[in-house]
C-alpha cells in the first residue's frame, strides 16, 4: 500500500506532485495512505516524500519517491483550473480526510470530465463545503485578529494571537501586510506564526498562547469604539453569533461587551425610535427642498450624501412618500466600491430609516457574510426610496413599484452613484435592474455576467433576497441561495 508522506499540513505541491504521480501509475484512491511526516514540520529539513508498505493483493507498486514525480503539465492529462483552486483551498482544511478527498476526485475527474459541475455530486459537495469553511475562517481572520502593543529593541511593534478554525493563517498574512504596510507586526497561531518586519514576511513555527501579551494601553480605545458604533436596531442575536462564531471570543477584547450590549439593545432601540432624528443643517435641508418638491427634473443635482438622505424624506417627486413613514436614503461608506442597488424599503425599514434591516436584509447579511464580502465597505440602497405598500387589515402588504416611479427615483439612484462612484453596482431584482440598467433586465438570462454602464462602474444583476424567501420548494431555495452567494462572490472579484 503506497504511503504518501507530505512535508507539512498544507504541503500542497507536495500533495499534487505524488497526486499526479499516483495516477499516471494508475494507484487507485482507496489503495493510497497520506500522511503528514509527524517528526517535521514546515520549517525542518524536506523528509522523503513517499515510501511503501505492502500493496494490496492485485495492486502494483507503485515507483515514487518525490525525485521520481513527474514536473507539472506532464504526462498526458490535464485538470481543470477550478479543481486546482478548489484543491487550493480545501488542503487547508482541518479535515484529515482532504487528501484522500483530493486525490479521488483528481481520479475521477479523467473519467467525467464535467465533474466539477455536478454539484450534486457527494464528492464535490464535500469539497466544495470544506473550501467554504476554509474562507469562512480567511474572512473570520481578517475580521477577529487584534493587534497589541509591545515595545522592542526596535521600538513599537503589534502582535496577535490568534487560533484560525481552519489553517489559513499564511494566506491570509499578506492581506494584513498590505493593510498595515507600515506596521511591523506578528500573528502568532498554534499552527504557524507571521512576521512582517516593513520589508518581508517571514514564518515560523507555532506558537502558545503565552507568547502573545494579553491587554494593551489601545484596548480600551477599541471597546469604546466598539460600544459606540454598536447599533442596537440592527442586533440579530443569530446573525451576530454566526458572524461572530464563540471560538473567537475568548481572543476578542470587544467580546466582553457583547452580553451586555445584546442586553441593553431593546431598550436602546425603543429610545431610538422615540427619539427625534438628528436635523440635518439648515443648508442641507434648502438645497433637500430645492431639488425634491419644488425642483422640476432639472433642478439642482445634490452634491453630498447628507443632502440626498434630507432630499429623500421630502421627496415629491411620485405619490409614494404619501403612505410612508418616511423616505430610506441608501446607507455606507462614502467611497464605497461596491453597490448594491435593492427594489424598495419594507415595513422594516421605513420603521428604521434604514435599508435592508428586515427579512430580506437578514438573508442579504448573511449571503454577504457566506460571501465574505463585508457589508460596512459597501453603498446599499434602493432604486425606490418610499415604502410603497397596501393596507391588509393592519398589515402593511408590499407593493411592487411601477415603472414610473423607478424613473421618478432615478433622481436620487443617479446622484448617489455620482457621489460615491462605485466600481461596481449590483441591482438585486428585476427593478433593480430597471433602474441601474434603464432598461428591462430579466434576472435569470442575465445574472453572472458584468455590464459596463455609462458611468464607468460595472453592473451586476442578481437575485432579490425576498425572492429567495418566497420560494416554495427547499431545493429550489437553496439552489438559487447558492447562486445568489456565488454572484456575491462575482461582483466583491470584480471590485478587486
Ligand atoms: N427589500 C428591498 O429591496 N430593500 C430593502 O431595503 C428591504 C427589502
Amino acid at each position: 500500500m503506497p504511503v504518501v508522506r507530505l512535508d507539512h499540513e498544507t504541503d500542497f505541491d507536495g500533495w499534487r506532485a505524488a497526486a499526479r504521480s499516483l495516477r499516471q501509475q494508475g494507484v487507485e484512491p482507496q489503495h493510497v495512505v497520506w500522511t503528514v511526516d509527524g517528526a517535521t514540520d514546515l520549517f525542518s529539513p524536506a523528509p522523503p516524500r513517499a515510501d511503501e508498505g505492502s500493496a494490496p493483493s492485485g495492486v502494483s507498486e507503485p515507483a515514487p519517491p518525490p525525485a521520481s514525480l513527474s514536473p507539472p503539465g506532464e504526462g498526458g492529462f490535464r485538470v481543470p483550473k477550478p479543481f486546482v483552486d478548489l484543491a487550493g483551498q480545501v488542503i487547508r482544511h482541518r479535515s484529515d480526510e482532504r487528501f484522500d478527498l483530493l486525490y479521488r476526485l483528481l481520479w475521477r475527474l479523467q473519467e467525467t470530465p464535467e465533474l466539477m459541475h455536478l454539484l450534486s455530486d457527494a464528492d464535490i459537495s464535500r469539497a466544495g463545503h470544506f473550501a467554504r469553511d476554509v474562507s469562512r475562517a480567511v474572512h473570520k481572520m481578517k475580521a477577529f485578529v487584534r493587534f497589541r502593543l509591545v515595545q522592542d529593541a526596535d521600538g513599537e511593534a503589534y502582535v496577535a494571537w490568534f487560533e484560525p478554525a481552519h489553517r489559513v493563517t499564511e494566506a491570509t498574512a499578506p492581506f494584513f501586510m498590505k493593510r498595515f504596510a507600515n506596521m511591523r507586526f506578528s500573528i502568532l497561531t498554534p499552527d504557524v506564526c507571521v512576521h512582517w518586519d516593513l520589508n518581508t514576511l517571514a514564518a515560523t513555527p507555532g506558537a502558545d498562547p503565552a507568547d502573545a501579551p494579553r491587554e494593551d494601553a489601545l484596548e480600551d480605545y477599541w471597546k469604546t469604539y466598539y460600544a459606540s458604533t454598536f447599533n442596537p436596531a440592527r442586533l440579530k442575536v443569530a446573525v451576530m453569533r454566526k458572524e461572530m462564531p464563540k471560538r473567537y471570543w475568548r481572543n476578542l477584547p470587544e467580546a466582553a461587551l457583547i452580553p451586555d450590549l445584546i442586553a441593553q439593545a431593546e431598550a436602546r432601540t425603543s429610545d431610538m425610535v422615540r427619539a427625534a432624528p438628528t436635523e440635518p443643517s439648515r443648508r442641507v435641508v434648502k438645497a433637500a427642498v430645492r431639488n425634491s418638491r419644488d425642483a422640476p427634473w432639472d433642478g439642482q443635482a445634490p452634491t453630498s450624501l447628507e443632502e440626498i438622505a434630507a432630499g429623500v424624506d421630502h421627496c415629491r417627486r411620485c405619490d409614494l412618500w404619501r403612505d410612508a413613514t418616511r423616505g430610506v436614503p441608501g446607507e455606507g461608506p462614502r467611497r464605497a466600491k461596491l453597490m448594491f442597488v435593492g427594489e424598495q424599503p419594507g415595513d422594516r425599514e421605513d420603521l428604521a430609516g434604514l435599508p435592508f434591516v428586515g427579512p430580506a436584509g437578514q438573508v442579504f447579511d448573511r449571503a454577504l457574510a457566506a460571501a465574505g464580502v463585508p457589508r460596512a465597505e459597501t453603498w446599499v440602497t434602493n432604486a425606490v426610496k418610499h415604502f410603497k405598500h397596501e393596507l391588509a387589515g393592519k398589515r402593511r402588504i408590499h407593493k411592487t413599484p411601477n415603472a414610473g416611479e423607478v424613473a421618478a427615483c432615478r433622481w436620487w439612484l443617479d446622484a448617489e452613484r455620482r457621489i460615491v462612484r462605485p466600481r461596481v453596482i449590483v441591482a438585486l431584482g428585476a427593478t433593480a435592474g430597471l433602474a441601474v440598467f434603464g432598461k428591462p433586465t430579466p434576472v435569470a438570462t442575465s445574472r453572472g455576467e458584468a455590464f459596463q454602464l455609462p458611468d464607468q462602474a460595472r453592473g451586476v444583476v442578481t437575485w432579490h433576497p425576498a425572492f429567495l424567501l418566497r420560494l416554495p420548494d427547499e431545493k429550489a431555495r437553496t439552489q438559487a441561495y447558492d447562486a445568489f452567494v456565488e454572484d456575491l462572490k462575482f461582483a466583491w472579484r470584480l471590485v478587486a
